[in-house]
């Protein structure tokens, strides 16, 4: 090849390399996700018509949202050998999330968890909220942010698929202070993440902890149950709770306990141990505080199920998760595909504030007022190995 021949070939690279860069620049990148798409799933019986999203990404993952709830009804993640499965537990339709749900993949809100004796005092002002846990107010009351119809927008760009839920919580709902307006965003990323984002202003002095209810059971539809997963926890400390499951107020160490869990440990290997904290919660379901600094996104658990392969790390910018290991289910559920839901079947971890938190200086405050900007992250991240 003679000089000129070299030329031309580095003038074509040149040219080539430049209409890469100017499509890299466009103002609409080509999508590597496919765009989200919707479809029915039915109403509410005041007569709400209630939608159903599916975001996806390039590696065979796919979330389907429903803005009734903010519920993910399904969660479909290759495993190690590239077969999809659906690792959330949940209903097929509509009806069943109605007639009763324990939150299968719901938004929880306005306050996740509970508050003991279903009232607190701000700023002088006391508060009565509805009481749905044995005298005490869990995650939100009787109609919760589990239950509410949200406003919801799909979207998408290069690198994820997305879904916006919008609702305008009315002063006062639930026994609640203030005019809460919240956002709550869902993305599949091409890293293949369900990542969470809330977003909340108020009009008044408010208490807030929001969170995501998922069920999981990371070998799909193919396990009765989560005691063979694996489970770290990236916290040296818990806050223990009463008999009703109302934090006592003290946050004590997890050496030498059933809830030590900085090493990967199977679920079931102590789950029954002679535990007075086991007892009160029939198994796990505790807080946990999330080691670092609560505001940057960081490592609170990891999962693995040893059969399929899956892994999910979750990561979030919150203080606390609970390790709720599905005790109050006793295959009374029928779910998708006719699946019965047995004891822990599925396990939760819920990114929050520690629960109770009104009622308790030492914890990291739920307070929000007005002019301030509520925010939050968390993460689901899976792979399989
Ligand atoms: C949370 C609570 C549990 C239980 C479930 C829903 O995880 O901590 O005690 O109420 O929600 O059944």
């Amino acid at each position: 090849m003679g000089d000129g021949g070299f030329q031309m070939n580095v003038q074509a690279t040149l040219l080539s390399a430049a209409i890469l860069l100017l499509a890299g620049c466009r103002s609409e990148p080509q999508p590597m996700t496919t765009p989200s798409s919707d479809r029915a799933f039915g109403k509410t019986p005041e007569g709400v018509e209630v939608r159903l999203y599916t975001l996806r990404n390039a590696h065979g993952m796919r979330a389907t949202i429903t803005n009734f709830g903010g519920i993910v009804t399904s969660l479909v993640v290759p495993d190690r050998a590239g077969r999809p499965g659906d690792i959330v537990l949940g209903f097929d339709s509509l009806e069943g999330y109605l007639r009763g749900s324990p939150y299968f993949g719901a938004i929880v809100g306005r306050y996740a968890n509970r508050i003991a004796g279903a009232r607190f005092t701000l700023e002088g002002t006391s508060h009565r909220l509805a009481a749905n846990d044995h005298g005490n107010a869990l995650h939100g009351g009787v109609r919760g942010f589990d239950k509410v119809v949200w406003d919801a927008i799909p979207f998408a760009d290069s690198t994820r698929s997305g879904l916006r839920l919008h609702q305008v919580s009315a002063d006062g709902e639930e026994g609640y202070p203030g005019r809460l307006d919240v956002t709550v965003t869902y993305e599949v990323t091409d890293a293949n993440e369900l990542r969470i984002t809330y977003h909340a202003t108020t009009d008044k002095a408010t208490v807030l902890n929001l969170s995501h209810h998922g069920y999981f059971n990371l070998a799909g539809r193919a396990a009765p149950d989560i005691l063979g997963h694996e489970l770290l926890l990236a916290a040296d400390r818990y806050t223990p709770v009463d008999a009703s499951l109302i934090p006592t107020g003290e946050i004590a160490s997890v050496d030498g306990t059933p809830f030590d869990f900085r090493t990967a440990t199977p679920i079931g290997d102590r789950i029954d141990a002679d535990d007075r904290q086991l007892r009160y919660g029939k198994g796990y379901d505790h807080n946990f505080v999330v080691l670092g600094t609560p505001g940057t996104l960081r490592l609170a658990a990891r999962v693995r199920d040893p059969e399929s392969g899956r892994t999910m790390e979750v990561l979030t910018t919150e203080p606390g998760i609970q390790f709720y290991s599905g005790n109050f289910l006793d295959g009374t559920l029928v779910g998708k595909g006719g699946a019965t839901y047995g004891h822990r079947a599925g396990l939760c971890l819920e990114t929050q504030h520690f629960p109770d938190s009104p009622h308790h200086a030492a914890f990291p405050t739920t307070l929000l007022r007005p002019g301030q900007a509520f925010r939050s992250e968390t993460i689901y991240r899976f792979a399989a190995q």
